[in-house]
């Protein structure tokens, strides 16, 4: 097996056999191996240096029904909000004021928000907070859709593939959604000129080793600039409440995978780490994730958001999201720094870089 991650750090890249074998074989100590490769390659460009986002959730609205997501629209115990433009700049102000310089748009796909609408909130953060990134992640859209966006300054997307086994995909979301016109997003916002991430759940039910192996091959094909990947929570209001959670020793395992194929990329330790273990998210900083996204929204809404069960921080206002991520980012000896946090930055500080 260390034969194999060796290979990848030389080339970057294996062939679909090989992650097969890689993902099949694995253990704690060809994980452990995997983490500290990953974790000098982060320290090489960022140091001990973890960007933050802030995410404000502003609508649990959601025109799809995916079998993960407890925001789906046939879950009728869900208890629907969304909020006004002028309230999540208010988030963002708030935000603003401790320190953030990227703010993660994210909701359902709620109807509400049509291109008019949020190319106006996303001119109206970008005009009062001019040095401050927005970033997007609203769901499928039509190209001229993520045009407009683009044009009004949105920079950056992140729409996660899922899975890149079209028939796992096709078995977790209804039938009118398609794998194929995920990727046609995928492939417009690069295009486009954003910076994109996209990402898988792990421990999908009926996910296997070679599903994830094409995952980790559609990741070296499509180069995304972020990379967001958690294990899959079951939720009970949900046709999957009875499926194990994905485990989380393999989505650190993979996140370790991603930093040694592509060096750059800008990777969280995403909240659902945090789901099935208490210091899932330092983990994933120690695997070589490099980016943690505390959670912006108002407090009355946070439990409302809720994809999956066991989400932590709902009860926190968003000075205590990030004061209780700071400190757990610190007791492992890295620390948040204030920043955009563009991907190829490291680059430009070195006098490298001549992208975005
Ligand atoms: N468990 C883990 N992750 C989930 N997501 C949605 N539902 C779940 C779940 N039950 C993830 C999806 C989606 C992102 C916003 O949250 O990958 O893209």
């Amino acid at each position: 097996m260390r034969g194999l991650i060796d290979r990848l750090d030389r080339q970057k890249r294996l062939e679909l056999e090989e992650w097969t074998a890689l993902l099949s074989g694995f253990d704690a100590g060809t994980a452990d191996y995997a983490a500290r490769r990953a974790r000098e390659l982060s320290l090489e460009r960022f140091g001990k240096r973890v960007y933050f986002r802030g995410i404000v959730e502003f609508t649990n609205i959601c025109r799809n029904d995916c079998l993960y997501c407890g925001l789906r629209r046939s879950n009728s115990h869900a208890v629907r909000y969304r909020l006004e433009p002028e309230e999540i700049l208010a988030c963002c102000r708030e935000g603003y004021a401790l320190g953030y310089r990227t703010f993660v748009l994210q909701g359902g796909e709620d109807p509400y928000y049509t291109d008019q609408v949020l190319c106006q909130l996303v001119s109206g953060i970008t005009g009062e907070f001019p040095e401050a990134a927005v970033t997007l992640s609203v769901g499928e859209r039509s190209r001229g859709s993520y045009q407009r966006l683009f044009d009004a300054g949105a920079r950056r997307y992140l729409l996660r593939h899922e899975t890149a086994a079209p028939a796992l995909y096709r078995r977790v979301h209804p039938p009118e959604m398609s794998w194929e016109n995920r990727m046609r997003c995928l492939r417009d916002l690069r295009e486009i000129g954003y910076q994109t991430g996209c990402g898988m759940m792990v421990g999908l039910p009926g996910q296997t080793a070679e599903d994830l192996a094409r995952d980790m091959v559609f990741l070296g094909e499509f180069q995304p600039q972020m990379i967001g990947m958690g294990p899959f929570l079951p939720h009970h209001d949900t046709p999957l409440r009875d499926c194990p959670a994905g485990s989380v020793e393999l989505t650190l395992f993979l996140l370790s995978l991603s930093r040694i194929m592509l060096p750059d990329v800008l990777l969280p330790a995403t909240t659902a780490l945090d789901g099935g273990w208490e210091d899932g998210r330092t983990r994933g900083i120690l695997a070589g994730a490099n980016v943690i996204m505390p959670n912006l929204s108002p407090v009355a809404v946070r439990k409302d958001y809720l994809l999956y069960d066991g989400k932590p921080g709902l009860t926190q206002d968003a000075a205590d999201s990030l004061r209780s991520l700071r400190e757990a980012v610190t007791s492992i000896g890295y620390e948040l720094v204030v920043g955009r946090g563009d991907y190829g930055e490291w680059r430009n500080e070195h006098g490298i870089f001549q992208g975005f």
